[in-house]
């Protein structure tokens, strides 16, 4: 499995990490997602560590805390030997201070991760969703005072807007605090809108990307084609529909493409995990797997790449119309912007 470092920072992820938001009882509001808990929560732990992936990621909300007590569980004695990234900023309670990133917010809601992740410190503390009622100031303070205690190694931030990423990180450098060295963001074959602002603002600020959603919540394997199935996280939500389009039938017939050219020897969800993993400034790529054989299927994307003729056929399919004002500075004024996202045709 290759390593990545996150951003400029001295922390080297494997590049497919591994996401706990299927971790849970049933409870929550991520039921939808799964209920794997116990030896089978333990199983895949060590399915990971076996095919390289040093990396894991839940966060507080996730089956309303029980996701990081069951990482922390089926961890045990491993937990040394990997990093661990969790996330505050949801509402876990019905106080005025159970959501958000205040300082009162983030010193209480990383306490309770510690205890329930059952470990001494977070390898990277993530701020879920941008606060626009707290002054990023007092949230990046509170954040840089539990590194200094040594709660947690490493920030980042996941879902900011390009704008607030960049604020934030001006201010961290003004004030001597630490620094967001990663955004976690939703990118997929269907969704690549972070291509416009928060990719190039990475690249070129130092921050990584750890990706989530990267099958588009299960329906980049292409398993819908063949009928809906009552278990899965898309028809329990209700959410199949966002993908009855021309586009997102388009890009299945380019993941087919691929798969056919390759005798059948890799997989719908090897094809658009790898496809993420080819872009400019990713780091890690979250995997998220029901069950095990899932688990199994997009563990082989790691013993494979992509051609750049095969990557540039699924970027013809998955094309999207830019957005102003990224759009005017592609079209009017390419000769002075020789931008990043420029390379992602
Ligand atoms: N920061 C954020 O706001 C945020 C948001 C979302 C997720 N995340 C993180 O990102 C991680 C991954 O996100 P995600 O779970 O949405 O990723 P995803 O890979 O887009 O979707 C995973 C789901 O797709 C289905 N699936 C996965 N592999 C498959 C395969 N080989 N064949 C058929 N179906 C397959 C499974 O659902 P079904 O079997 O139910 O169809 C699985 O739970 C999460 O665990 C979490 O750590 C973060």
């Amino acid at each position: 499995m290759e390593n990545r470092f996150l951003g400029k920072s001295g922390l080297e992820l494997s590049v497919f990490g591994f996401g706990c938001m299927t971790f849970s009882d049933g409870v929550g509001r991520f039921g939808a997602t799964g209920a794997t808990h116990g030896e089978d929560a333990a199983r895949q732990i060590d399915l990971c560590l076996e095919h390289g992936i040093n990396f894991f990621d839940t966060a507080d909300v996730y089956a309303a805390g029980r996701s990081e007590e069951i990482l922390g569980e089926a961890l045990g004695k491993k937990r040394s030997r990997v990093t661990v990234a969790t996330k505050a900023f949801h509402r876990m309670g019905k106080g005025a201070h159970d959501v958000g990133l205040s300082r009162r917010h983030l010193v209480d809601a990383c306490e309770a991760s510690l205890r329930r992740l059952g470990t001494d410190w977070i390898d990277l503390y993530q701020v879920h969703s941008f606060d626009a009622l707290v002054l990023p100031e007092e949230t990046l303070r509170a954040l840089d005072d539990l590194v200094r205690a040594g709660k947690i190694r490493y920030i980042g931030c996941s879902n900011f807007a390009g704008w607030q990423l960049a604020k934030a990180l001006g201010i961290s450098k003004l004030e001597g605090l630490s620094s967001y060295i990663g955004q976690q963001i939703q990118y997929s074959l269907v969704a690549r809108s972070v291509e416009e602002e928060l990719l190039p603002c990475g690249v070129d600020m130092g921050v990584g990307a750890i990706i989530w959603s990267p099958l588009a919540q299960g329906f980049l394997s292409g398993k819908f084609r063949g009928g809906v199935d009552a278990a899965t996280r898309l028809e329990q939500m209700g959410a199949l529909k966002a993908y009855d389009n021309p586009r997102c039938q388009k890009i299945l017939e380019a993941i087919d493409s691929v798969v056919d050219g390759r005798g059948g020897s890799v997989t719908h969800s090897q094809v658009a995990l790898n496809w993420v993993k080819a872009r400019l400034g990713v780091t890690s790529i979250l995997l998220g797997a029901r069950t095990e054989s899932q688990l199994l299927d997009n563990l082989g994307a790691a013993t494979w790449s992509l051609t750049d003729d095969e990557i540039a056929a699924l970027d013809r399919a998955s094309q999207v119309a830019l957005h102003y004002p990224v759009s005017a500075q592609f079209s009017y004024a390419a000769e002075r912007n020789p931008s990043v996202f420029k390379r992602y045709g």
